[in-house]
């Protein structure tokens, strides 16, 4: 058995790598500030600790650290949304920086004052986006894991920050660190300020859906479970010091993704009018420094760990728009 500490275990992403770890057989301790972003529920069907706390509190982390003789640190604890890092970016330079770096620097006295069999099993993975690379035009190669960074907004350059913290405690003190940059996730548990749970809850609730600018960028869906197993394999099989990239192999058009959304709806929910719920989008005015697409190759992680999407993306997003319509918290009573 393995012990985990896992921040943002909580979140959308996270929730998932707990309950992963947890039906694995694994000791499964969280880590949560328990912002807005955070539910609970999300993993109160499989055995874990949940601490509340932030991962910037330096002797906070380090007690858990020791006291719970941790193995494998996974961070997926972040401000994650965009558009709140364009309002407000304090909290993103906060805890994607400041706190990673606490992280890290708490890891590292873990890590050295560990015995020699423990330090060759101790893993620190770090969860980041692809949105660090910055955009791509619509014929360019897909991202992978040599392209620069360019990080566009507040947010991604937070991620982009604690990236090149997470490298450089590797290469500095020599920290077993493994970084992973994924695209686009969906599926249960995510907030419903995010773009697939926004569409569904404001095409139920009979409100306008809200789509950016022309509604033709274009993002990489990657089903979250798939995102959970990849990290898994990543940081069990992966290499010290490495980057890998994921993606769903799944480039979508934003408008497009809303019209399937829709049709989905249209069959299994339909508006008492018998008309598409596609007559609520609307385009609303263009996100700042909106980045145009993201796409990214799973060549070196389906070479390394035969990484692939489990299923095809309409069944996904067929499970994923169910799992909304049955959760009370993501559809608002009328
Ligand atoms: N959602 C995506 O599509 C996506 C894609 C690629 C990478 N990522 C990365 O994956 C990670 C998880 O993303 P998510 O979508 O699950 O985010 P989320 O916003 O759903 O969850 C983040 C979790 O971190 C917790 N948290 C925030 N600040 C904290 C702090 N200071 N200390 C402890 N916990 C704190 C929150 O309470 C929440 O539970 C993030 O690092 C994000 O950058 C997300």
């Amino acid at each position: 058995m393995t012990n985990f500490l896992i921040t943002g275990g909580a979140g959308f992403i996270g929730s998932h790598f707990v309950i992963k770890v947890a039906d694995l057989g694994h000791n499964a301790v969280v880590l949560d500030k328990l912002t807005y972003a955070a539910n609970p529920d999300n993993i109160a069907a499989v055995k874990h600790k949940l601490i509340e706390g932030d991962i910037a509190d330096f002797s906070l982390v380090s007690k858990i650290l020791h006291q719970e003789k941790i193995d494998f640190i996974v961070n997926f604890a972040a401000e994650s949304h965009v558009d709140n890092s364009i309002k407000a970016p304090e909290n993103f330079i906060q805890t994607n920086i400041i706190g990673t770096y606490n992280l890290l620097n708490c890891a590292l006295t873990h890590f050295q004052n560990s015995s020699n069999e423990k330090k060759s099993q101790f893993r620190f993975l770090h969860v980041s986006t692809d949105e660090v690379y910055g955009s791509l035009a619509a014929t360019d190669p897909k991202f992978n894991e040599e392209n620069p960074y360019k990080p566009n907004s507040p947010y991604s350059a937070s991620k982009a920050a604690s990236d090149h913290l997470v490298r450089a405690w590797h290469e500095t003190y020599g920290l077993p660190t493994i970084t992973t940059n994924c695209s686009n996730n969906f599926g249960a548990h995510q907030h419903r300020e995010k773009f697939i749970p926004t569409i569904i809850s404001s095409a139920i609730a009979g409100k306008n859906i809200p789509l950016y600018g022309n509604g033709k960028n274009i993002r990489d869906w990657i089903f979250v479970k798939d995102h959970v197993d990849g990290i898994y394999a990543a940081l069990t099989q992966g290499r010290l010091g490495e980057t890998y990239c994921f993606g769903g192999k799944c480039e979508k058009e934003n408008i497009e993704l809303a019209h399937e959304i829709c049709e989905i709806l249209d069959e299994i929910k339909p508006r008492q009018d018998g008309k598409s719920y596609k007559k609520q989008i609307t385009f609303i005015t263009d996100r700042l420094g909106h980045d145009k697409r993201y796409a990214i190759s799973n060549n070196k992680v389906s070479r390394e760990f035969g990484f692939k999407p489990s299923k095809k993306f309409s069944e996904r997003l067929r499970e994923t728009v169910m799992w909304y319509l049955d959760d009370k918290r993501a559809i608002p009573k009328k």
